[in-house]
């Protein structure tokens, strides 16, 4: 069985540096916790290069939470695969729904994900319905069949899709209204999104493209959406990512599921 991959997305936290650094020393404090899961640290990225020894010995990957489209050129402002995947990123995080919000495109997405392949960053790329009484399958078609759009079959077995509805996600580490999908609904779309790959790529990339549901994730639920057999094959984490308490114990939930 394989290791469950947690994410955690610090979003734009912690406030310094030297915030980020102590975030990391607590996380390092529990150290154990972490080599039963596989997990992806994902810091804002001025952080990713002071932060990636830090990370590396806690036995985490490193990851950004956004991507230029570009490659490079004169597009001020704007971070590529190459540079981020040089300070020392492996993973990103492309189309959150906080992005999409600002008006990020499935086209724009497209792109993101073909230029993190090209510099060999593994793409996470988050797909779901903005609210809760929208139809989500169709949501998903749209959002899955432009992200994918020239990408290969020995390329899309490296991407982790996430499904985070947008309506699930928390307001901060404080946010305790549980506000998170119900895990059978989740599994549901788990299901919908593997069913998408079959289609487009065969049942063998379905089965084994690694999926994640996002949303509100807390040590009291993860379990429900990891769990053993039919579960998802990890979490992404917001909020409860910057509580170490709270992380430490989801994430021992998590392995435990
Ligand atoms: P949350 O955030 O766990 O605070 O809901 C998840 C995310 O948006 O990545």
């Amino acid at each position: 069985m394989s290791k469950k991959i947690i994410v955690a997305n610090w979003k734009m936290n912690p406030k310094t540096l030297r915030d980020a650094e102590a975030l990391l020393r607590a996380y390092r404090a529990r150290y154990s916790a972490f080599k039963k899961v596989e997990a992806v640290i994902c810091p804002p990225a001025v952080y990713i290069s002071p932060l990636h020894k830090a990370v590396r010995a806690l036995g985490a990957r490193m990851g950004a939470q956004d991507v230029s489209c570009f490659e490079g050129g004169t597009h001020t402002g704007e971070l590529s695969a190459a540079m981020l995947k040089s300070v020392g990123a492996a993973y990103v995080i492309i189309g959150h729904s906080e992005r999409r919000k600002m008006g990020e495109t499935d086209d724009v997405i497209n792109q993101k994900i073909l230029q993190a392949l090209k510099s060999g960053l593994i793409p996470i790329v988050a797909v779901g319905e903005s609210e809760k009484n929208e139809d989500a399958d169709r949501i998903l078609d749209m959002q899955i069949k432009a992200a994918l759009r020239g990408i290969s079959i020995s390329d899309v077995r490296n991407i982790l899709f996430v499904y985070e509805p947008r309506w699930a996600i928390s307001r901060g580490p404080q946010d305790t209204r549980g506000l998170s999908d119900a895990p059978e609904h989740a599994i549901e779309k788990m299901i919908y999104i593997r069913r998408m790959l079959a289609r487009l790529y065969g049942a063998s990339v379905a089965q084994k493209t690694r999926v994640l549901y996002g949303g509100s994730v807390r040590s009291g639920i993860v379990a429900a959406f990891v769990k053993k057999g039919f579960g998802f094959n990890g979490v992404l984490v917001g909020g409860a990512s910057l509580r170490v308490f709270e992380f430490i114990k989801l994430i021992t939930a998590a392995a435990d599921a």
